[in-house]
């Protein structure tokens, strides 16, 4: 066989499928072997399978340079098969985890694994089921010589744009799942906008559910174009069947994570990349599954809201779908600035365009405007700031009165919108002339003697703020 997955669960499954589909002969292996029959027996004419029972059999059944992709839960369950692998193996032969890890795990298998020779692929994949199927976007980190026999038959099975492979060498060790967390951090992003811009509309235009879809599927033929938001406007129009109400109005208001969102911001912490509107939106998650809190707070905390008597219905709604854009607009630069942080700091060497370029067809975040964030890095691959591209300061620029009425009604009329808020907040803290942050290292100088300097001359200084208050 050409390449082998080991752990058919969902996923796996359908990445194998994927590869037979693709014409290329695939080993199968999976921990409880009923599994692997069972894919045989729906699914055994879709292409040529090699099932083995035993982990040695399914690894003697690869062509070498053998090429494992390793489809278990993230954590243990890929260490566990990673020790159980390794022995069989043989200098030159590739490991690929195709899972959600930990980009810190990948590093440390990555090490591990070359001092014995062998190469580990941590490679992000995104598309959930029917991306394994029908086309992915693949995020490889690892070795750019273990890319040479494995890229082209990822790159073949992947989502294509315009005929372009939605998966690219991303960098080493741990580059390719970074890059996917990243993916992930912005995804978290992009659904709390969303659902904000839905709340918004509900509130303010006091639609329904179905009226929302509407409104979701017209902004889905314009630059809001995406995944996301096509499924918004399905899963609001869809009636539960068992109530006849919006299904959306039956759905337990407390929204839950694996972790990936989580990762992200306490990287973007290490790193001191304010990445503000993934932080906004995993800690929003984090309050709607306060129950106690919410609970305590429900009826009790005083509102103070004057009713949303909007007079142009129509104007109010091109206010959010701009407001919506500009945040997302907001969320990708602070998304991109993480990724060229660790890899200044990783040595990674990242290139942002092509990050965007395989973000534009497969993954969960796959959009329209990801074309204009590739074409912003072909116009300059260091641009410091997203936001600060001649298209995006245009596009931006042209909704900042629409995103600050958005911005100031959700106040006034109490709209939670964290992640519209602070996106806004970024974007006028990037931009201004001069921040407050003057009077925070005057305060530390005053407390702890933490110095500063000066806008006219160079070095550090100190105020004996106890004394005479004389300088140093
Ligand atoms: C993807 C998704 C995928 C998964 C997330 C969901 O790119 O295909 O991001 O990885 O759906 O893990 O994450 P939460 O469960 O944390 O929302």
């Amino acid at each position: 066989a050409q390449i082998g997955v080991t752990g058919l669960a969902v996923m796996g499954r359908n990445l194998a499928r994927n590869f037979a589909r693709n014409g290329f002969t695939v080993a199968v292996h999976n921990r409880s072997f009923a599994r692997t029959q069972s894919l045989l027996a729906e699914h055994g004419d879709e292409g040529v399978f090699v099932a083995s029972e035993s982990l040695a059999g399914f690894v003697a059944s690869l062509e070498r340079p053998r090429k494992v992709v390793v489809m278990v839960k993230a954590g243990a369950a890929t260490d566990a098969v990673i020790d159980e692998l390794v022995p069989l193996l043989e200098p030159g032969d590739i490991v690929v985890d195709a899972g959600n890890a930990h980009f810190p795990d990948t590093v440390r298998r990555e090490d591990a694994l070359r001092a014995r020779g062998l190469h580990f692929v941590g490679s992000g994949v995104s598309g959930g089921e029917e991306g394994a199927l029908l086309g992915p976007s693949i995020m490889p980190g690892g070795t750019r010589e273990s890319y040479e026999s494995l890229g082209p038959i990822l790159e073949k099975i992947s989502a294509k744009v315009d005929g372009v492979a939605c998966c690219t060498y991303v960098g080493p060790d741990g580059a390719g799942h970074f890059v996917k967390m990243v993916h992930n951090g912005i995804e978290y992003a992009d659904m709390q906008l969303i659902a904000e811009a839905y709340d918004l509309l509900k509130q303010g235009l006091g639609a329904t559910a179905g009226e929302i879809g509407q409104i979701f599927a017209r902004w889905n033929t314009g630059d809001l174009e995406s995944f996301l938001i096509e499924i918004t406007a399905e899963v609001l129009q869809h009636v539960d069947a068992a109530t006849g109400s919006a299904f959306v109005d039956i759905v337990a208001d407390q929204a839950e994570q694996k972790g990936t969102g989580r990762w992200t911001v306490q990287n973007g912490l290490d790193l001191g990349v304010p990445i503000t509107g993934i932080a906004e939106a995993t800690f929003a998650r984090a309050l709607s599954g306060g129950v106690a809190q919410r609970d305590a707070a429900r009826g009790t905390l005083v509102a103070d809201v004057a009713p949303w008597a909007l007079e142009d219905r129509e104007g109010f709604v091109e206010d959010v779908r701009l407001a919506l854009y500009a945040s997302k607009v907001v969320a990708y630069s602070q998304g991109f600035d993480q990724i060229a942080a660790a890899s200044a700091q990783f040595g990674w060497d990242i290139d942002r365009g092509a990050m965007a370029r395989i973000w534009r067809g497969g993954c969960i975040i796959r959009a329209r405007f990801l074309n204009r964030i590739t074409e912003a890095y072909e116009r300059d691959a260091d641009l410091p700031l997203l936001l600060a591209d001649e298209y995006f300061t245009a596009a931006v620029g042209a909704g900042v009165g629409a995103w600050r009425r958005i911005v100031a009604g959700a106040a006034l009329h109490g709209v939670p919108t964290p992640a519209f808020s602070s996106s806004l907040a970024y974007y006028d803290g990037v931009r201004a002339e001069r921040l407050p942050a003057a009077l925070i290292q005057a305060q530390r100088d005053f407390f702890g003697a933490h110095t500063y300097r000066r806008t006219d001359r160079d070095g550090s200084f100190h105020t004996q703020w106890s004394g005479d208050r004389t300088e140093q």
